[in-house]
């Protein structure tokens, strides 16, 4: 038995957050949406990882993003999330946007990584499960893998799609090429990708870079008819105050996971502290200053170019603090560059190697 929840939603839920369409797709997304990749195992307080999820939602962040292997262990925070979904936002699941993926290692042998038929259709059953859902709202391929043929893939994507298991299905960190390739496979079978899931921050700007055909992957994305949500925002931390005055015991980078010690070099510290100066001038935060970049209007696609910033959270008050952001997403020509003087590649895409490990040709 379920025990009767006590939660009720904020009534104002809807009244602050911009909703932004995904590519050319029906689906909006919140501009902040929220990954569940650390902070959701089980090693963090089930009544933390409550609180933080309820305040979202009452916040108006309608999209949770996990994957087969967030934990730790790997597949833990899918239980956890099903577990409060199941207590506490069940009789909200059409306000939801719940996403997950496959891609990365999961299980032991063959058959527990990559893009192959066999462990999309495999992992996704192993998320419903562990999630206690019929179907989630968008299914990714997660990263690149030079040992299947793009083809069989999409094939695999598409079939979710016509299974019911996923309403829409996107890729993440795919290169430039790759993505205009697979959208315009899945273009002709008649089922959209609508989205693409890339790193990208005022630290890590590979997105914007051009490709071998000249076209950056926003462009290229944007061109496809996907939308774009950026992970890792704030680099893991990075460009927040978290590290401005050392290193705290329970920072992501004290537990020394995902965000290493050489990520915190003087030179990057020395530089986030800069880059705060100017966060602080324009009365914002830096984390805040970091998602309103990430979401600015820029290119040919101006604020539709990044549909949502998807940030990890590990308390409330973060959680607030980046939401917050909203309150200013502007930023004079005169701050962009200040910006732009100052920042430099912090060396933290520790996804490149996948995105490089398959190109269009390969
Ligand atoms: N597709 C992919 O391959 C991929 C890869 C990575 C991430 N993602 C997705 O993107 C989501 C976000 O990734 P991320 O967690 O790396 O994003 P992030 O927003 O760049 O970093 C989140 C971390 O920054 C710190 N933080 C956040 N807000 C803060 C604030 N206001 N003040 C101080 N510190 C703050 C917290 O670290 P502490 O824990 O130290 O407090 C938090 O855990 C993931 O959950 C996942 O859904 C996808």
């Amino acid at each position: 038995m379920v025990p009767m929840s006590s939660y009720v939603p904020a009534s104002d839920r809807y009244t602050s957050m911009p909703y932004r369409r995904v590519g050319r797709s029906g689906l909006k997304l919140p501009a902040i949406s929220l990954g569940l990749w650390h902070n959701f195992g089980d090693d963090k307080p089930l009544e933390t990882q409550r609180a933080i999820l309820r305040r979202a939602f009452d916040r108006g962040v309608t999209h949770f993003d996990l994957a087969n292997n967030y934990g730790p262990p790997a597949g833990s925070a899918e239980i956890n999330f099903g577990r409060l979904l199941k207590e506490d936002f069940l009789p909200y699941r059409d306000e939801l946007i719940i996403s997950s993926k496959a891609g990365w290692d999961m299980w032991e042998g063959p058959y527990g990584f990559g893009g192959s038929r066999k462990y999309l259709m495999a992992s996704l059953d192993q998320s419903l499960e562990r999630m206690g859902l019929d179907y989630v709202d968008i299914f990714y391929h997660h990263r690149p893998d030079p040992d299947t043929p793009l083809e069989e893939t999409m094939y695999a994507l598409r079939d979710i799609v016509a299974s019911g298991k996923a309403l829409y299905v996107g890729i993440s960190s795919y290169g430039p090429e790759l993505t205009a390739e697979a959208a315009q496979f899945m273009a002709e079978e008649g089922c959209p990708l609508i989205i693409n899931q890339p790193s990208y921050s005022i630290v890590n700007r590979w997105v914007e870079e051009p490709g071998e055909d000249g076209d950056s992957l926003l462009t290229a994305a944007a061109d496809s008819g996907l939308g774009t949500i950026a992970f890792s925002p704030l680099a893991q931390g990075l460009l927040t105050d978290r590290y401005l005055g050392g290193v705290p015991a329970d920072s992501r980078a004290a537990a020394a996971k995902s965000l290493s010690g050489d990520m915190l070099s003087e030179e990057n510290l020395t530089m986030i502290s800069r880059l705060n100066d100017i966060a602080q001038e324009r009365e914002q935060s830096l984390a805040q200053m970091a998602l309103a970049w990430v979401l600015r209007e820029q290119g040919e696609y101006g604020v539709e170019t990044v549909t949502s910033a998807l940030i990890g959270a590990s308390s409330v008050a973060q959680l607030d603090e980046n939401l917050d952001t909203l309150d200013n997403l502007e930023f004079s020509t005169a701050e962009l560059k200040a910006i732009d003087d100052v920042a430099r590649d912090a060396g933290i895409n520790i996804w490149a190697d996948a995105t490089a490990s398959r190109r269009h040709a390969d």
